[in-house]
């Protein structure tokens, strides 16, 4: 076991952790469900966060390697009060079918938006290919997100 240090949507967790634990058990078992688990290998992106600002499956890393970090979930995009822009937009276009992508999706489709300077379609989808969609075929979910640009 080790003592770690992150915060994990701007709040702090001091815990002890297994050393081989991964940061995929460590987020779902202090109750951020959003981080789906799906084929543990790093593939699906299902179980994508942000680690200081950088997409990475959480499923292929340890909690130790997290430590004295900031993790970021689709919990971050919204208030308790209200949606995200973007959420509403998947909402209205319909971007959702089973939902098990959808929190990577809108995770990775945010952090695009706040990092790029002149977004594009075909940078967009390359954000989010990371993450596999196997209901929607990512024809509404681009569509939400370039609503939400304005990108035509
Ligand atoms: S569950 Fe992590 S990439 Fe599939
Ligand atoms: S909405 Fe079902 S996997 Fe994407």
């Amino acid at each position: 076991m080790r003592n770690i240090s992150v915060f994990v949507n701007d709040k702090k967790i001091r815990t002890e952790v297994p050393i081989s634990q991964t940061l995929l058990d460590f987020l779902r078992s202090n109750g951020i469900t959003s981080v789906k688990r799906g084929c543990e290998s790093g593939e699906c992106g299902a179980c994508a966060v942000l680690i200081d600002d950088e997409p990475r499956a959480s499923c292929i890393t340890l909690t130790l390697q997290a430590d004295g970090k900031e993790i970021k979930t689709v919990e971050a995009l919204s208030t308790r009060q209200d949606l995200s822009e973007l959420q509403k937009r998947f909402i209205e276009v319909g971007a959702i079918q089973c939902g098990y992508c959808t929190p990577a999706l809108l995770l990775l489709a945010g952090h695009y938006l706040n990092t790029a300077v002149s977004p594009l379609e075909k940078d967009l989808r390359e954000a989010i290919s990371g993450v596999l969609c196997r209901c929607t075929g990512y024809v509404k979910p681009v569509e939400a997100i370039k609503k939400e640009i304005r990108l035509d």
